[in-house]
């Protein structure tokens, strides 16, 4: 049940208005000064509060609501305002109020004012026990009938202790794929150890797989286990497989078909029960035939293969998608919660997410960010979406908005503007992973660098 806590000076009226709303049944709680409804705040749960606005004597209600939203920044607060106060009132939406009614007002229209902030309370607490259940980790949003084959997909090869690999281009969700499969299997007591062979130079990834012996190379001053030994009993999950050096394919093969390993300097062979789950976004039947792949490693790995289908091929979950990115959003932050109206996920819809799931999220918390009105629309979409739309489709190349002609502007100008924005949406869709992105545009990744020098592009976060 909601509880309401009322902030009145005038303590016969808030008498009455709590008997009022208990017979309506919520659990009220009052305050005679702004003082103590700041402390009951901090000691008691209250879901929302109910503020008068001048209250003489101790501070009033606008700096009552300052301090609340600095201690509670996600509570509730509708003030109540005597006519006169009016303009005070408005200005409180500014500082967080969520509305404003004057007094006196009746009972019925109070609970008409409350009802929507505390219906949406405690659907967000609901949700967040409903997450608590399935561990933040493993959430596959998304209800398609793609998505839906994946979830059987995964449970039944959760169940089985044969290698996985999963495929599926940049940001599908390889990731939440692989540990959805370990959450659900007989292993899932012990911890799922991961490594990205990607983003380790080659000389490292043996020594993190297979672990070292003191003095087994420069810079090896103690013994160190490697990831193997760590998942011993447990499963391991090798991201962006394809990376991976030939000689590191062979040791890894060994240890799949007879559980054995050695670690580098070291000449005692160790023996482990690890369950593999491989991730790639590489065409690996071509990594193959182009002699960077085993064909061995990868018959034993792609016993059960998965594919993660891209997002273009599911628009239809974009909706729930959206709305999940939004109240992750906002979970941790303090701003009034931001809506995407339905009509600019229909724009989404027609876009072709390189970056899939990845780059939604990147949209969604930009929109959220950045647009300043309390719904999105399709036009606010539209200015953050179409240019990276030709990166995958350079035949059908548009001119982005800023790039149209403008007075004074030279053909060169206008060329280099184009370029920096194409990268830096492909950065962006690729979370501004260099290699990917030099890879998807098919730049030497030498040359990439000196456009980036160039155009002058950072990662926003060292701007
Ligand atoms: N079905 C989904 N529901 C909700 N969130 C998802 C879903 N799929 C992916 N995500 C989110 O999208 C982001 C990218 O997912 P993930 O890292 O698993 O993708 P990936 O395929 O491993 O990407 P990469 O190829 O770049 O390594 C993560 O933040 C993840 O939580
Ligand atoms: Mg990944």
């Amino acid at each position: 049940m909601a509880t309401i806590l009322i902030v009145d000076d005038e303590e016969n009226a808030s008498k009455m208005l709590a008997q009022a709303l208990e017979s309506e049944g919520y659990d009220t709680l009052t305050a005679s000064s702004g003082e103590e409804a700041l402390q009951l705040c901090a000691s008691k749960t209250v879901d929302l509060v109910l503020l008068d606005i001048l209250m003489p004597g101790g501070i009033d209600g606008v700096e009552t609501l300052t301090r609340l939203r600095q201690i509670k920044p996600q509570l509730n607060v509708v003030m109540m305002s005597a006519q006169k106060e009016i303009e005070t009132a408005v200005k409180t939406m500014e500082l967080g109020a969520k509305r404003y009614l004057t007094k006196p007002s009746s009972i019925d229209e109070i609970v008409y004012a409350i009802e929507p902030f505390l219906e949406l309370s405690r659907l967000s607490q609901e949700n967040e026990v409903l997450k608590e259940q399935i561990g933040p980790q493993d959430q596959m949003v998304g209800e398609s009938v793609a998505m839906q084959q994946l979830r059987s997909q995964v449970s039944q090869v959760a169940s089985s202790n044969l290698g996985v690999l999963i495929a599926g281009e940049n940001g599908t969700g390889k990731e939440l794929v692989a540990n959805a499969i370990h959450q659900q299997s007989q292993r899932n007591r012990k911890p799922f150890i991961r490594l990205n062979c990607a983003a380790l130079p080659e000389e490292l990834i043996e020594s993190e797989l297979f672990g070292h012996e003191r003095g087994a190379f420069t810079g090896a001053t103690a013994r160190r286990q490697g990831k193997f030994e760590l998942a011993d009993g447990s499963a391991l999950f090798l991201d962006e497989i394809g990376d991976m050096s030939l000689k590191a394919q062979a040791k890894v093969l060994r240890v799949l078909e007879y559980g054995e390993l050695e670690r580098l300097g070291g000449t005692q062979t160790l023996h482990v029960d690890v369950r593999i789950i491989a991730a790639t976004n590489k065409d690996l039947e071509r990594e193959i035939e182009e002699g960077r792949f085993r064909q061995d490693l990868y018959y034993r790995l792609s016993v059960v293969p998965i594919t993660v289908p891209p997002l273009r091929d599911r628009t239809e979950d974009l909706p729930v998608l959206v709305k999940h990115f939004v109240e992750r959003f906002h979970k941790d932050s303090a701003r009034t919660p931001k809506v995407i109206d339905s009509s600019a996920i229909q724009v989404m819809q027609s876009y072709h997410w390189p970056g899939n799931i990845r780059e939604l999220k990147n949209i969604v918390e930009r929109l959220l960010i950045m647009v300043n009105q309390d719904v999105i629309l399709p036009a606010d979409v539209e200015n953050v979406l179409p240019i990276s739309k030709t990166i995958s489709q350079p035949d059908t190349v548009t001119v982005p908005q800023e790039n149209r002609i403008q007075g004074g502007t030279s053909l060169l100008e206008m060329v280099d503007n184009a370029e920096a924005n194409l990268i830096r949406n492909a950065l962006d869709a690729n979370s501004w992973n260099i290699k990917r992105t030099a890879e998807q545009l098919k730049i030497e990744r030498s040359n990439f660098y000196k456009k980036l020098e160039k155009f002058n592009i950072k990662r926003p976060d060292d701007q």
